[in-house]
């Protein structure tokens, strides 16, 4: 059977996992590929760590250039994470003509205009499905399954370390720390954990999602993110009784408003990541753990949704090895795809004060007459609702009550400047805690 042979850059979490179930799948994957997919070298930093899984020590090196220079590898497959070294091989494999994998969010979020636009002109097809979701086979799906539709909206957990975080704390009490031990002792966290905590792992693949889906590169400075770093345990219980779960979701529009839905080719885009009240009827409120789920509303196929491991060794190999067949049929005749195509039909961003939302805001009060009364005639002055009110009888340590409001639908910039008149009142002590409630209306 002919080989095609595979360079892997990294053996950490996910390059382990390929390497195992390549092995492992072996016959399946000949089977179904008529052809044999050979692990030919791999490159490490340490070639001397210990490793449960990975090609024998003579075939180790910490020389990217190496697979590179190895006219036997025809496919790079990048799994290093990180940004100057992964982008400076990406460009060198594409160059070298040798097809090119990656699991790396960061990177694509920060460069895919440009490894695209190289992919594009050297026709050399660029592969990303374990950049987002995990298992779940959430790339292919949109740039394939559901190429018939505009997509009118995505909502996604997308960041498997804060959804365990969220809920190890909600359902077993853990602390912060604690949940955060135990997301990276199962692999799920990043190398340095700080961007699955505050948001922008999330983003980086909101940015990948709306990219394909709207068909123009999504800048990192035209999005909303926030993560669970300030989020309190307090809110999360206040949540609860109001009848809601938090979730770090993941929320990508076209504009609505537009006469043809948003179906259309002229809306701007809207992209947010964000602690978000989800219903608790909603089925994203009972996605769990590591567990990641994308809801994608296309104009013809309606309402989908995907659910699965969104972190961890195995589904992300899962997602690496799809990566790895597609590339092996590139390599045995048309190139299909270059992984990303830009297109011309949306075009723009919607600026993130324009975006609308509901709203949950917790206030830390004076406990004496009138206080209600000057809040809510802040809000009412800027022409926001109020769905309803809660203040418990108990005080917080320091002994001031707790106001909290449920807000109607309101635009960011007039959330924003109700929330600044607010803060100037003597009797509201920062810092507030405001965050968005999704309807999925
Ligand atoms: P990891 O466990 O930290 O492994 C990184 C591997 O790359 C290690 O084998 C390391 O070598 C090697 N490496 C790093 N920098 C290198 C350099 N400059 N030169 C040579 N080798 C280098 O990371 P991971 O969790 O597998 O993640 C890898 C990539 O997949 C990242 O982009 C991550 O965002 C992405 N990803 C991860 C997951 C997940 O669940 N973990 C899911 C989807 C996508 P040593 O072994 O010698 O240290
Ligand atoms: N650190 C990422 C997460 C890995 O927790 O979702 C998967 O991309």
């Amino acid at each position: 059977m002919r080989q095609i042979g595979i360079g892997i850059a990294g053996l950490g979490t996910v390059g382990a996992g390929v390497y195992k179930h390549v092995a492992q799948n072996r016959a399946l994957l000949c089977e179904r590929l008529g052809v044999e997919l050979v692990v030919r070298r791999a490159i490490v930093r340490d070639v001397h760590k210990p490793r449960v899984a990975g090609p024998p020590a003579a075939e180790l090196t910490t020389r990217w250039q190496d697979l590179i220079d190895d006219p036997d590898v025809q496919i790079v497959v990048e799994l290093m994470g990180g940004i100057d070294e992964s982008l400076a091989l990406i460009r060198a494999a594409i160059n070298a003509g040798k097809i090119v994998v990656t699991g790396n969010k960061a990177l694509l979020a920060e460069h895919g205009q440009e490894i695209f636009a190289l992919a594009a002109h050297k026709k050399v097809p660029v592969f990303f499905e374990a950049s987002t979701a995990g298992g779940i086979p959430i790339i292919k799906t949109i740039r394939e399954a559901l190429v018939a539709n505009h997509i009118v909206s995505i909502h996604g957990i997308i960041n498997g370390t804060s959804n365990y975080i969220l809920t190890r704390m909600t359902d077993a009490g853990l602390d912060f720390a604690e949940a955060l031990a135990e997301a990276q002792a199962h692999g799920y966290a990043e190398a340095d954990p700080t961007f699955d905590i505050n948001g922008w792992d999330a983003a980086h693949k909101a940015i990948i999602l709306a990219s394909l889906a709207y068909g123009f590169w999504v800048g990192t400075d035209k999005i909303f993110v926030e993560g669970i770093d300030k989020l309190t345990a307090t809110d999360i219980r206040f949540a609860d009784e109001l009848g809601y779960r938090v979730k770090l979701l993941a929320i990508i529009k076209a504009d609505a408003s537009l006469p043809d839905g948003g179906a259309g080719n002229s809306g701007g885009i809207e992209v947010r990541v964000h602690p978000t009240l989800i219903p608790k009827t909603h089925v994203l409120a009972s996605v769990s753990g590591v567990f990641n789920a994308v809801a994608v509303r296309g104009d013809v196929v309606g309402e989908t949704l995907f659910y699965g491991r969104g972190a961890g060794q195995d589904p992300t190999a899962s997602a690496v090895i799809s990566d790895l067949a597609e590339a092996a049929i590139a390599l045995g005749g048309q190139h299909r795809t270059y992984g990303f195509t830009p297109h011309g039909l949306y075009g723009t961003c919607k600026p993130l004060e324009d975006v609308r939302s509901r709203y949950y805001l917790r206030l830390a009060v004076d406990d004496r007459p009138g206080v209600l009364a000057q809040v809510a005639g802040i809000v009412g002055q800027h022409d926001i609702g109020i769905s309803s009110v809660v203040q418990p009888e108990t005080h917080d340590a320091a002994d001031r009550a707790q106001l909290v409001f449920m807000l109607a639908e309101a635009s960011e910039r007039q959330m924003q400047a109700a929330l600044a008149d607010i803060l100037q009142l003597a009797c509201v002590t920062p810092p507030p805690a405001l965050l968005r409630v999704e309807s999925f209306s």
